[in-house]
């Protein structure tokens, strides 16, 4: 696998273009809707090649000499360290700066702009995580290295709508056909809002389970059913466990509440426990973005259709398919 040195001229000429099925070189990755299914297939695909990759050899040295930026200015654990696993593996160096953007003159008043022209004098992309939905989109706007969307609040969260997606290829064998239950707080949950979008490419069902002032927002369902979806909603797991070939359970998510006593409401809205699970189908999978905080109970992890820590692990395939296809050419 050789590699195409970019040079940040040749980004500038590419950002925006639409991902045609193998050129994610120089693109910034902000939303789901930048896919098709051809493209997917494809990153897939590379994905694969990487967890090969890694089982056999651990590391490559593909893009030895590139260096991306993680910035985070919220919390994360899976995403920034599989990042940068990615990085790593790849051969690669990381800027991290996902420990707190308070160690950083984030604190000091620098502007999202600033920030992001600053990191781009010293890397090749940049990873952006912040509260506010369209931040990634205006770093892309100022950024002439790409952009990849780490999640911009209750917005998007592409990369994991990827993983989750390559997840559930890997555990069924297929995405048509499937019915495929979003359970939690499909309001504020960004990974739901990407995830949903990614299936609606595909023919499946969906059925959306939460309690009433976490639905999903109308535009997103009416989105679903435009692109001729069927569409369920629900506020009971038990409804739709005996069906559903994926579980897709999420953590309520707090700091999005205003109002702190309608989060204490809900919060404990859901627990998918080992009697539970004796009502779903032999094949099929639980999954979770996580973290959890008590949606899933820790009695359900040695059940074989607990995918959640499988998930996680196809998180850091999934990255580095991605950076090896945005900073270079994996396949020449
Ligand atoms: C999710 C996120 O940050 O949106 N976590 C993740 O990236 N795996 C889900 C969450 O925080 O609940």
């Amino acid at each position: 696998m050789g590699i195409d040195r970019p040079g940040k001229f040749d980004f500038i000429a590419l950002k925006g273009d639409p991902i045609q099925a193998s050129n994610f070189y120089g693109q910034d990755i902000l939303s789901v809707s930048q896919f098709t299914r051809e493209s997917l297939a494809y990153i897939f695909s590379v994905a694969e090649e990487m967890r090969e990759m890694v089982q056999g050899m651990g590391a490559t040295d593909l893009l030895r000499g590139y260096v991306l930026a993680c910035l985070f200015y919220e919390p994360s654990t899976r995403t920034s360290s599989s990042f940068i696993a990615a990085m790593e593996r790849l051969g690669g160096g990381v800027i991290p700066i996902t420990q707190g953007v308070q160690y950083s003159s984030v604190s000091k008043g620098e502007s999202l702009p600033d920030t992001i022209r600053t990191l781009e004098q010293y890397a090749d992309a940049i990873v952006l995580r912040h509260p506010q939905v369209g931040a990634a989109k205006v770093a892309a706007d100022y950024a002439h290295v790409p952009i990849i969307n780490a999640g911009d609040g209750t917005g998007e969260h592409p990369t994991q709508a990827l993983l989750d997606l390559f997840t559930i290829r890997e555990e069924l064998g297929k995405i048509d056909g499937l019915r495929v239950a979003m359970v939690g707080d499909l309001k504020y949950g960004r990974t739901v809002h990407s995830l949903t979008r990614l299936l609606s490419m595909y023919d499946v069902e969906i059925f959306l389970v939460s309690p009433e002032i976490l639905r999903l927002p109308l535009d997103q369902a009416n989105d679903l059913r435009d692109k001729g979806i069927r569409v369920r909603e629900t506020y009971h797991v038990a409804d739709v466990i005996s069906t559903v070939d994926v579980l897709y359970v999420t953590r309520v998510q707090k700091e999005r509440f205003a109002d702190l006593s309608q989060y204490e409401e809900v919060r404990d809205f859901y627990e998918i426990t080992p009697d539970l699970m004796k009502q779903a189908k032999e094949r099929m999978i639980i999954m979770h973005p996580l973290p959890r905080v008590g949606e899933i109970h820790y009695a359900v992890d040695d059940d074989p259709r607990a995918a959640y820590f499988r998930q996680m692990r196809n998180g850091m395939y999934i990255r580095m398919a991605l950076l090896a296809e945005v900073l270079g050419k994996a396949r020449q």
